[in-house]
C-alpha cells in the first residue's frame, strides 16, 4: 500500500437540478443526476492514470471530487496519503490544496487576463508561502517556467495571457499548477482545445514533468489514443460507472468491455470504416422493473437478458485487468 497516493472507495456524486431550473421545466422537478456511481480506484505514486469516456460520463466530476471541489452530495471515501479528504480540518485542507492541483481544459479562461505571466505562475506562492523572500519567489517562478519550456524566462515574465499562443498559455497554467511541486495533478482535458501540432508538445511536457518532479497525474480525456500515448493505466467510464481498468497497452490492444471496444473502433485511424460501422449503437427499451442494470445495456450488442436486470461487478478478468461485464471472457 506504500506505493498508493490516492484511494477512491465507493464514490458516488449526485447532482440535484437547482430549484430555479426545475421550476422552468416542471416535469423535471426534483430531478437528480447520478454523475458518478460507486467508483473505486486507486492512484499509484508517480503514475499517469487516464480517465476516459464520452461526454457526460462523469470524468470531470470524479476529478473535482478528488480535489474536494464539489459542493454536491458526495458518498464514499477518498484517501490522500491515507487521510480522508472529506474530513480534513481547515488547516489540513490548506496543506492538501498545496499538494493537489488542477489543470483545466481551457487555457484561455484559466488565466487572469489582467495578470502577467510571472504573477500568474507565482499566485500559489503568495497563498502558501507569503513569507518567502521576493528573490526566492522569483527563483521558483523562473524554475517553473523553465520546466514548462517557457525559456528564456525573461521573454515571458512580463507578458499578459493575450500576448501568448494557446499552447504557451497552457504551459503557463501548468507552471502555475506545478510551482509548489504537488504530489497530485488532475489534468482535465488539458490539450483538447489546442491545435494538433502543440498537443504532443504539451503531452510530452506532462510526461517529462512526471519524471522530473515525480508528480502523480489523473489525466482526463475522451480521446483513447491520447490516453494510450501518455498513461500507465487507463480507466474507462460509462454513465458514471467504471467499466474497465488496466494498463494502457492492455486497454489499447486487448480491451474487453464492449464500450471500450466501441471507443477504440471510433478512433479515426484505429480501424477501417467497416469495423467502425459494426459498432453502431443499438437502443433497447428500458425494463421499468429493473432498478439496477449494466449502464451500457441499452447500447450493447452483446447484451443478454441478465445485463438488463443486474449490474455486473468489476471483476479481475486477467491479472490487473478489471472488466464490468457478464459476457467478457479472459484473453487467451
Ligand atoms: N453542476 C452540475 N449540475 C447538474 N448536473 C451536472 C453538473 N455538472 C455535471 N452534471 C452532470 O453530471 C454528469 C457528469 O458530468 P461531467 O461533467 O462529470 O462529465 P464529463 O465526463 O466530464 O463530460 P465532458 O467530457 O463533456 O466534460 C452529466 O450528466 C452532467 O450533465
Ligand atoms: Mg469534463
Amino acid at each position: 500500500m506504500d506505493n498508493v497516493l490516492v484511494t477512491i472507495q465507493n464514490l458516488s456524486v449526485v447532482y440535484t437540478l437547482k430549484a430555479g431550473l426545475s421550476g422552468l421545466f416542471k416535469k423535471r422537478k426534483g430531478r437528480t443526476v447520478i454523475a458518478v456511481n460507486d467508483l473505486s480506484l486507486s492512484l499509484e505514486k508517480g503514475e499517469i492514470l487516464s480517465l476516459v469516456g464520452e461526454s457526460g460520463s462523469g470524468k470531470t466530476t470524479t476529478g473535482r471530487a478528488l480535489l474536494r471541489l464539489i459542493k454536491e452530495e458526495v458518498k464514499g471515501t477518498i484517501r490522500f496519503e491515507g487521510k480522508d479528504v472529506f474530513s480534513l480540518s481547515k488547516q489540513e485542507l490548506k496543506g492538501f490544496r498545496k499538494k493537489a492541483q488542477m489543470i483545466f481544459q481551457d487555457p484561455y479562461q484559466a488565466l487572469n487576463p489582467r495578470n502577467t505571466v510571472s504573477r500568474i505562475v507565482g499566485e500559489s506562492l503568495e497563498i502558501h508561502h507569503p513569507d518567502f523572500s521576493w528573490e526566492k519567489k522569483q527563483a521558483m517562478i523562473a524554475e517553473a517556467l523553465e520546466w514548462c519550456g517557457l525559456k528564456p524566462v525573461e521573454r515571458y515574465w512580463n507578458r499578459y495571457p493575450h500576448e501568448l499562443s494557446g499552447g504557451q498559455r497552457q504551459r503557463v497554467a501548468i507552471a502555475g499548477a506545478l510551482i509548489l511541486k504537488p504530489q497530485l495533478v488532475v489534468a482535465d482535458e488539458p490539450v483538447s482545445m489546442l491545435d494538433a501540432s502543440v498537443r504532443l508538445d504539451i503531452l510530452s511536457l506532462l510526461n517529462g514533468l512526471k519524471e522530473e518532479i515525480g508528480v502523480t497525474c489523473l489525466f482526463i480525456t475522451h480521446d483513447l489514443a491520447l490516453a494510450w500515448l501518455i498513461s500507465n493505466r487507463i480507466a474507462v467510464m460509462f454513465a458514471g460507472t467504471l467499466v474497465e481498468l488496466g494498463s494502457a497497452g492492455l486497454i489499447a490492444e486487448g480491451a474487453l468491455h464492449p464500450y471500450s471496444k466501441a471507443l477504440i473502433a471510433a478512433q479515426p485511424s484505429a480501424t477501417s470504416s467497416k469495423e467502425r460501422k459494426r459498432v453502431i449503437q443499438v437502443e433497447r427499451k428500458e425494463d421499468p422493473a429493473a432498478v439496477v442494470f449494466c449502464p451500457y445495456y441499452r447500447r450493447c450488442m452483446q447484451a443478454t437478458e441478465r445485463c438488463g436486470k443486474e449490474l455486473p461487478p468489476l471483476s479481475e478478468i486477467n491479472p490487473n485487468h478489471f472488466v464490468r461485464c457478464f459476457n467478457c471472457r479472459p484473453n487467451s
